[in-house]
């Protein structure tokens, strides 16, 4: 494997892929590069022997503040829009169906995209100063992802409030819902995350990963459908003027009210 693709740096020993999103400047905000490269990257830590699981965390004071809105301005027209989307959903889905366990590591903001990133990892670790939301309603948009695979993790009323209201959930909040199962304290999380991949990678391989492959069964159903309403939520006047607002640090004036 590469130790680097685009803003993902990479170290494999022992067993464990150690997946690095580096692009603390931004707080690790997923560019348009990042979903191919990520695409990339499981496909070689799945056809490498020397990866047995996979653990995801952030560089920096953060996890990851989700897509990079400041680069949604650039996306062009209408079909340019959707394939970004494609390429986001394509990329959330091989995370998701990748044969060999995955561990996410989360501190600080796990927004959006990043927030979404946690939902497709098969287990979730965070320490105290975790915050996990979906707040791109405030951008005229949806978590494309988190409508359609979210509730797998948490139930309907969670996740409602965090999509309608932007709620940050802390690590309390977080494991209540059913984000994480386990809080480290402050700092703690990469260790925890890899002493748990540990454990994980001393297990036979084949059993974890049929046990996986049975667990999401039915996983892929709503991504399509999911996918062409959050392309055409990329081409409203509100998403628009969501973007702007937060480029420009104030507060957006939605016309669709
Ligand atoms: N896309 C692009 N850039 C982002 C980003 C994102 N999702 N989130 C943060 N950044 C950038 C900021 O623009 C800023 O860049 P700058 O220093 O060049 O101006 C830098 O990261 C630090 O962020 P800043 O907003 O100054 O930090 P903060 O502590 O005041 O606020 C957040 C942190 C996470 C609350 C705030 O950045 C935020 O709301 N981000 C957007 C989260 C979001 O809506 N994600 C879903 C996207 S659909």
């Amino acid at each position: 494997m590469q130790d680097r693709y685009g803003m993902i740096g990479v170290q494999v020993a022992d067993g464990i892929c150690r997946v690095t999103l580096d692009r603390p400047e931004k707080l690790n905000a997923l560019t348009y590069a990042f979903w191919t490269d990520l695409v990339q990257l499981l496909a070689e830590a799945e056809a490498d022997d020397a990866v047995r699981v996979l653990v995801i965390h952030g560089a920096g004071s953060h996890f990851c503040a989700g897509g990079d809105i400041e680069g949604f301005g650039e996306l062009g027209d209408i079909p340019a829009r959707r394939r970004y989307q494609k390429l986001a959903f394509d990329a959330f889905r091989a995370f998701e169906v990748f044969a060999k366990p995955t561990i996410a590591a989360v501190h600080g903001y796990a927004l959006g995209g990043g927030c979404e990133l946690t939902m497709v990892t098969d287990l979730v670790v965070c320490d105290t100063t975790a915050r996990f939301g979906t707040p791109e309603a405030a951008v005229g948009l949806m978590p494309g992802l988190g409508v359609v695979r979210g509730h797998a993790n948490t139930n309907l009323h969670w996740l409602k409030q965090m999509i309608f209201t932007g709620a940050r959930l802390d690590a309390e909040d977080a494991r209540l819902a059913g984000l994480v199962t386990t809080i480290a304290p402050e700092g703690q999380h990469l260790d925890e995350a890899l002493r748990m991949a540990a454990e994980v990678a001393s297990r036979p391989a084949t059993a974890l990963r049929v046990a996986k492959a049975i667990l999401n069964r039915g996983s892929g159903e709503g991504y399509d459908y999911s996918l062409e309403a959050t392309a055409l939520l990329h081409s409203t006047d509100d998403q628009r003027e969501g973007v702007a607002a937060f480029k420009e640090r104030r507060q957006p004036t939605f016309s669709d009210r």
